[in-house]
C-alpha cells in the first residue's frame, strides 16, 4: 500500500518522522535540530520550562533562532487543576503567536485545541492507543492520529503496531507509528505497513543534541530489546523501561493495596497523581548528583540503535530510505 502523502505535505516537512515530545528528553535544540535536518521536533512545555528552566515564549524563539523550519508542541490535556489548565491556554497563544504550525495532543478531549489552531491554520494531531480511543476524537476534527503501540518507550501503548493500523485505517486519516522504531529497517516496515509518518523518541535521546545524561544515552546504545521492562510504578499505568538495578529495586507491579486504588474511578487519580509527581521530581535529577537514579525510560526499539550521533545525521539516513520507498 502506498503511504499517504498527507502528513508531508500537510505539515510543510521533507521527511515523515517526528521527534515524539519527551518528559525529560525533549530540549529545544534537540527539537530544531530535527526540524532543520526535514523531520519534525516537538516541544514538550513541561520538559522546556521545567526540566530546561526556558521560558516557554524563550524557548520557542531559542527553536526558531536554530531552523526557520516547521516545528510542533504537545499539550497532555489532563485535567489537573485550574493553574495547569491556565497555563496550558497560555502556552497554546504563546505557540500561536510564534506561528508554531503542529499541534499534538495526548490524553483529554482536543475539541478546544482543534477549534483555536484550525483558526490559524495549525494542524492537530491526537495520541490514541486503540480504536475505541480512536473513535471518541474523530468528530472533534483532528486532522491525524498518533497511534502510540505496545513497543513504544514512555507511558507505552498495547496493542502492535500492524493492528493497531488494522483498527485504525478505514477512518481516513493519516496515521503516524509511535513506537519501536529504532532505526531505517524499522521505519521502512512502518511505511509499508501503511502508515503515513513515524514518531520516534528512543531513537533521539542517544543523539549529541539531546541533553539527557550521558549514562542514559549509552544505556540505550547497549540495550537489546529482552533489556526492556514493563513498570506501572513510574506513572501508574505501564511504562516502557531500562531494566537496571533501580527500576528492579522500585519494582515492575504496584502492591496489592495500590493495585486496588488503581481500579477505583477516584482513587486512580490520585494514585497516578502521586506517582507523576514522584516521576518528574526524579527525571529532573542530573547524573551524579543526589537523588539521580537509573529510571530510563525507553522502546523496544532499542536494538537497532548503534551509536549517539547528531539527530540531523538520522533523520537524512530516514529520508533516503522514504525517497527509495516511494519509487
Ligand atoms: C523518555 C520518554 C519520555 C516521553 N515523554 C512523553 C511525554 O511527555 N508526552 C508524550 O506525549 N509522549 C511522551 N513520550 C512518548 C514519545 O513521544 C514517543 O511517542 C515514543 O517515544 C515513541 O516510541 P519509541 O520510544 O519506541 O520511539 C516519551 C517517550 C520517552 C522515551
Amino acid at each position: 500500500m502506498t503511504p499517504s502523502k498527507n502528513f508531508t505535505q500537510d505539515i510543510g516537512i521533507k521527511t515523515p518522522v517526528i521527534c515524539g515530545p519527551m518528559y525529560p528528553g525533549s530540549n529545544p535544540e534537540l527539537v530544531a535540530a530535527v526540524s532543520e535536518a526535514g523531520g519534525l521536533g516537538v516541544v514538550q512545555p513541561v520538559t522546556m520550562t521545567y526540566v530546561y528552566g526556558h521560558d516557554f515564549r524563550e524557548g520557542l524563539q531559542l527553536i526558531k533562532r536554530n531552523t526557520s523550519k516547521p516545528f510542533g508542541v504537545n499539550f497532555t490535556l489532563i485535567k489537573a487543576n485550574k493553574t495547569y489548565e491556565k497555563r496550558m491556554q497560555e502556552w497554546l497563544e504563546i505557540s500561536i503567536e510564534e506561528g508554531v504550525k503542529f499541534f499534538l495532543t495526548s490524553l483529554g478531549n482536543p475539541t478546544w485545541v482543534v477549534k483555536q489552531a484550525h483558526e490559524k491554520g495549525i494542524k492537530v494531531y491526537h495520541d490514541v492507543p486503540n480504536r475505541k480511543f480512536a473513535l471518541k476524537v474523530v468528530d472533534t476534527g483532528v486532522d491525524g492520529l498518533i497511534c502510540v503501540n505496545n513497543r513504544a518507550g514512555g507511558q507505552t501503548g498495547i496493542i502492535s503496531p500492524e493492528k493497531m493500523f488494522d483498527q485504525l485505517h478505514d477512518l481516513n486519516l493519516p496515521l503516524v507509528c509511535a513506537g519501536g522504531v529504532g532505526d531505517e529497517k524499522d521505519f521502512r516496515k512502518a511505511l509499508e505497513m501503511g502508515y503515513a509518518a513515524v514518531q520516534m523518541g528512543t531513537r533521539f535521546l542517544a543523539t549529541k543534541e539531546c541533553q539527557t545524561p550521558n549514562d542514559y544515552k549509552e544505556a540505550i546504545v547497549n540495550s537489546e530489546e529482552k533489556d526492556i521492562v514493563w513498570t506501572n510504578k513510574i506513572a501508574g499505568v505501564n511504562s516502557s523501561v531500562i531494566l537496571t538495578p533501580d527500576i528492579e529495586k522500585l519494582g515492575l507491579k504496584a502492591g496489592p493495596i495500590t493495585s486496588k486504588l488503581l481500579k477505583g474511578r477516584r482513587t486512580k487519580k490520585w494514585v497516578r497523581n502521586y506517582y507523576m509527581l514522584r516521576s518528574m521530581f526524579r527525571f529532573k535529577k542530573v547524573a551524579n548528583k543526589p537523588g539521580y537514579g537509573q529510571y530510563w525510560q525507553a522502546g523496544k526499539g532499542v536494538g537497532g540503535i548503534k551509536k549517539i550521533e547528531p539527530a540531523g545525521d538520522i533523520v537524512r539516513r530516514l529520508n533516503t530510505v522514504y525517497n527509495t520507498f516511494l519509487q
